[in-house]
């Protein structure tokens, strides 16, 4: 059934010149049908450069808007538009002009995990593989970061010399791992190095031996000499974890962070999507120019 699935999905995408865009927090079968898999920053610069008329991306909502927002002419679809991020919202935009009333000298560094809107509100936009280099090359000595609390006091304890006002967001599957989750690992795998996503807690951050993306966790496994790992993030990575490093064994906290909105991206979903395009990622023209300035200038200061 999967397989007849698999197939009907790689014909309409020939037919269609359709691309799959998917995140690693993905299910498995959505990463393995998909042309390019990625953190956050890759796919957003795939969806930049790409020459397909359709891009599928089987992440949520606001990867979906980024590509919309990148490539305004494309049509952009997603397996389940309701999939989201509840953290995207987690700022009120009144907040935003509250801050810039108050700092003449304000950068508004908003994490690409934030609605179009938002976007759109802001002077730049980052991942969590780049916001420290586009924080510290940015000119102003005032920064609001919004709306991760936990990315915001990361990147502020790598840059003290700049003054980082932060919002009080979070991702809810990221934030309530508990510092006693990974201790209970770490007991049981004492040889193993914890990898930790900065949207952890700091307290967890403090105890982990490599923070980094999703990306930038995986590589590190790659060329690590270490044979096992406590893995201290939403668990869609273990597919290509376990797929690049057989030999190697992975550690979660218990219970497995799940981030449910990413596993709408089901191969049923894609089909449907791609067969009947009706699941498109649509923004508001004037909202995705404004954002897109945010995203561009990302893309440019990341490099
Ligand atoms: P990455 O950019 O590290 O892939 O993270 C995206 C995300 O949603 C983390 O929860
Ligand atoms: Fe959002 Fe958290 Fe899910 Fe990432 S893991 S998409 S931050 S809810």
């Amino acid at each position: 059934m999967k397989e007849e699935i698999k197939n009907r999905i790689i014909r309409l995408k020939q037919e269609k010149n359709a691309v799959i865009l998917t995140h690693y927090y993905a299910p498995a079968e959505a990463q393995e049908i998909a042309d390019y898999v990625g953190d956050s920053f890759y796919l957003a610069k795939v969806a930049k450069k790409s020459t397909a008329d359709i891009i599928v991306f089987c992440g949520v909502s606001f990867m979906g808007e980024s590509a919309k927002i990148l490539n305004p002419d494309k049509k952009v679809l997603m397996p389940d538009l309701t999939a989201d991020c509840p953290m995207a919202h987690m700022v009120a935009k009144g907040k935003i002009e509250e801050m810039r009333e108050k700092y003449e000298d304000l950068a508004v560094v908003c994490y690409i995990n934030s609605t179009a809107e938002l976007k759109c509100l802001s002077d730049v936009c980052v991942t969590s593989s780049n916001a420290i280099k586009i924080v510290k090359a940015l000119p102003n000595k005032n920064i609001f970061f919004i709306p991760d609390r936990n990315l915001g006091r990361y990147v502020a304890s790598q840059i003290p010399e700049k003054n980082i006002i932060i919002n009080d967001g979070c991702c809810p599957i990221h934030a309530s791992i508990t510092k006693e989750q990974l201790i209970e690992q770490k007991e049981k795998h004492p040889a193993a190095p914890i990898l930790i996503h900065p949207e952890c807690e700091p307290e967890l951050l403090e105890i982990s031996d490599v923070i980094g993306s999703t990306a930038e966790l995986i590589d590190y496994v790659s060329q690590s000499p270490h044979e096992e790992f406590i893995v201290c993030t939403e668990d869609g990575v273990d597919y290509k974890l376990v797929t690049d490093n057989p030999e190697k064994k992975f550690f979660y906290p218990d219970p497995r962070p799940c981030c449910t909105d990413m596993k709408l991206n089901t191969l049923e979903n894609i089909l449907l999507a791609l067969e009947k395009e009706n699941h498109e990622v649509l923004v508001n023209e004037t909202v995705a120019a404004k954002a897109q300035k945010s995203l561009d200038r990302m893309l440019e200061l990341g490099r």
